[in-house]
């Protein structure tokens, strides 16, 4: 994906070392053009593998019935990057959350990763205040993560309670891509079956912060039935770790309606599917709480978003170890875990 600032009609070259195919986005017949926000999927590529690519984009001046007038070419720098692989051996992820609207804590908080070589970046909710307009998501996250690691490592975003605020909440969509095409969903990479819930809000609907243009409850009860049934497939059964990241935490997250909703609805899911981790943010208190009564499964929660207070996760698994690491700020090391693998796939 990638925005321009003046319409235009876009494309993409990609190959494994110089650009031999070329792709465009069609729907109903029409290839897009006149747009400014350009999302083209590269289909029939090999998991595991290198590929370059680079976008163009070329700006139409006039589109008349049976006339275009084009203007400029415009081409990206040439990139990489290395498509997602669910059978490799391992799985390698970054999780940064609570950033709001604070873009130099990302660089800050990547230059205490060694060695940035992880497959993907979580951003697990309130990458924002609220949602004012385009400007924002450009400055305060697509810029800063350009320059960092996007065109070569992708992101997948989790939305928080914070990004449903604001008059550009229900454009946040239109900016980015998720698996399924959804805010709640789930993939395998490597040895993880991973699971990305939506928590939304975190007061009741009724409050009149949302001045009744909310629906949280019935949102957070289709995405319990979706994950009832998804702890009963093959695929999440048979994985050696089932991971859970969202927004708001199910414990350890005061009493709030959206605290005790995620409980009430996701908590025994959680427990009957036998999670390894759930990863969270929300409460603005970093910390590791370890396997209880209530849950079972280690719920860690990454800090933020003022000083002394933001954290870094990093996390890799090979099919029988995940080790999970988080740092602090000034980059001291505030917790870790240790997990083994639960559910050894059984031999042929
Ligand atoms: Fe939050």
């Amino acid at each position: 994906m990638w925005i321009t600032g003046k319409p235009c009609a876009g494309w993409v070259e990609y190959g494994e070392e110089k650009p031999t195919q070329k792709a465009v986005h069609a729907d109903l017949g029409l290839v897009d053009a006149y747009n400014l926000i350009n999302r083209i999927t590269l289909k029939g590529l090999t998991p595991g593998k290198k590929y370059g690519y680079r976008v163009s984009s070329r700006e139409i001046l006039a589109f008349e019935p049976y006339k275009m007038s084009w203007g400029d070419r415009q081409d990206s720098e040439w990139f990489y990057f290395t498509t997602p692989d669910p059978k490799a051996e391992k799985v390698s992820w970054i999780v940064l959350n609570d950033i709001h609207d604070r873009p130099a804590s990302f660089s800050h908080l990547l230059s205490l990763v060694n060695e940035f070589s992880q497959d993907m970046v979580f951003l697990n909710g309130d990458m924002f205040d609220f949602e004012t307009d385009q400007q924002q998501i450009i400055d305060h996250l697509l810029n800063p993560l350009g320059e960092l690691f996007s065109t070569t490592t992708p992101f997948l975003f989790t939305r928080g309670n914070h990004e449903n605020r604001g008059v550009f909440a229900r454009q946040h969509g239109l900016y980015f891509e998720n698996p399924d095409n959804r805010y709640y969903f789930s993939f395998r990479q490597g040895p993880v079956h991973f699971i990305v819930l939506d928590t939304g809000e975190d007061k009741e609907d009724s409050h009149e912060a949302y001045q009744g243009l909310v629906a949280f409850d019935v949102y957070r009860e289709e995405q319990a039935r979706w994950l009832a049934a998804e702890i009963e497939t093959t695929a999440y059964q048979q994985a050696p770790f089932r991971v859970v990241i969202m927004h708001i935490p199910t414990f350890e997250s005061g009493d709030w309606h959206g605290t005790m909703h995620c409980r009430e609805l996701f908590n025994p899911l959680f427990n009957k599917g036998k999670i390894d981790l759930l990863i969270c943010g929300h409460t603005h208190r970093y910390g590791i709480h370890p396997i209880n009564e209530e849950h079972h499964y280690p719920l860690v929660i990454g800090g933020g978003p003022l000083e002394t207070r933001r954290t870094v996760i990093t996390v890799t698994a090979d099919t029988n170890l995940l080790e999970l690491a988080m740092l602090r700020d000034d980059g001291v090391k505030v917790g870790e875990l240790k997990l083994n693998s639960q559910h050894r796939r059984k031999s042929p």
